[in-house]
């Protein structure tokens, strides 16, 4: 069976739009009607008109979805598709967290759960984050989670000194500096580029620092030629797709032998999985109604402040 072929038909006959994040195997990426970071990602389910979104990223990108347009069937390829930035903030101990705070208002990055987001007031990306920041007085006093190094980057450049939540992601923290410089080494005229999930020592040798689209945008517009990239490797695909001459080195972590990074979750999806969850109409996300209205809050704001 030519599963292409099936996917183009499925998704004609049943109104259905394939969303992907940059960090997918490429031929997911090809064959997505839409493909970008999370912030592109819940612009473009709450603005889509289909009625079957398939998500190919992970459940708290797809469980965004579902909160955006609760009257959409929202699918998932593999259920298993989970995060571990959003399963370090677990919501029990986060009510804790928010308790011991009184008077913070809560700043979340979308990588987190549903309950989470309900206890949120206003969500951000990595490429809007500093906006949002921004958009709050400057007295006024912050938590925001979960991930400890976006966290951190920001009060650096924003000057607050936001109350942080000790989370990070495995793919993110997992890049070692010692084996990037060994890289510059060899590749003396190479960019070291990467994500503000990185912790400090990358941070601080990196040429550019910005979100999966800022990343791209970067290598699109620079005149350099090579890059090493310290962020998930599915990234490379649309890099070298719009900048074909020039050469993108993924930057190793600490414990690879394969040398590249790869998030486990997000590389889980494959084409026969998207087929099947456009064929059998599975796996479908679902948020207990009570959680959505208000974790639809924190995330509409968002979209307002990052317009
Ligand atoms: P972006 O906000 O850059 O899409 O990041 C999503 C993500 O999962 C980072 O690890
Ligand atoms: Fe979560 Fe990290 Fe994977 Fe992004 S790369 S989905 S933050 S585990």
């Amino acid at each position: 069976m030519d599963l292409i072929k099936e996917i183009n038909r499925l998704r004609q006959e049943k109104n259905a739009v394939i969303l992907a994040h940059y960090y997918q195997i490429g031929e997911i990426q090809d064959i997505a009607d839409f493909v970008g970071d999370s912030l592109d990602l819940s612009r473009k389910s709450a603005d889509t008109d289909a009625g079957i979104i398939v998500f190919a990223g992970v459940n708290f990108m797809a469980e965004t979805a579902k909160i955006l347009s609760p009257e959409k069937k929202v699918l998932i390829p593999d259920r298993e598709a989970g995060c571990s930035l959003a399963d370090s903030c677990p919501p029990d101990l986060f009510r804790r967290f928010i308790d011991k705070h009184p008077g913070h208002i809560v700043v979340s990055y979308v990588n987190t759960t549903a309950e989470i987001k309900a206890m949120t007031d206003i969500c951000c990306t990595s490429t809007n984050a500093v906006k949002v920041i921004e958009s709050i007085p400057r007295d006024q006093k912050i938590i925001f989670a979960p991930d400890r190094n976006l966290g951190n980057y920001i009060n650096s450049i924003t000057g607050r000194n936001m109350v942080v939540w000790d989370g990070a992601c495995h793919v993110h923290e997992e890049f070692s500096l010692e084996r990037i410089l060994e890289l510059k080494e060899r590749y003396p005229e190479a960019k070291l580029i990467s994500h503000p999930e990185c912790q400090k020592p990358i941070q601080i040798a990196s040429d550019f620092i910005g979100s999966t689209s800022a990343l791209l945008k970067f290598t699109s517009n620079d005149k350099g030629r090579e890059y090493i990239v310290a962020t998930e490797s599915g990234i490379l695909h649309q890099m070298k797709k719009q900048s074909p001459g020039k050469l993108f080195i993924p930057a190793p972590p600490i414990d690879s032998t394969c040398g590249c990074s790869d998030c486990k979750y997000m590389k889980l999806h494959t084409i026969q999985k998207i087929y099947t969850s456009l064929n059998e109409e599975k796996f479908e996300v679902d948020v207990d109604p009570a959680i959505r209205e208000r974790a639809v809050v924190p995330i509409r704001r968002m979209l307002e402040i990052s317009g």
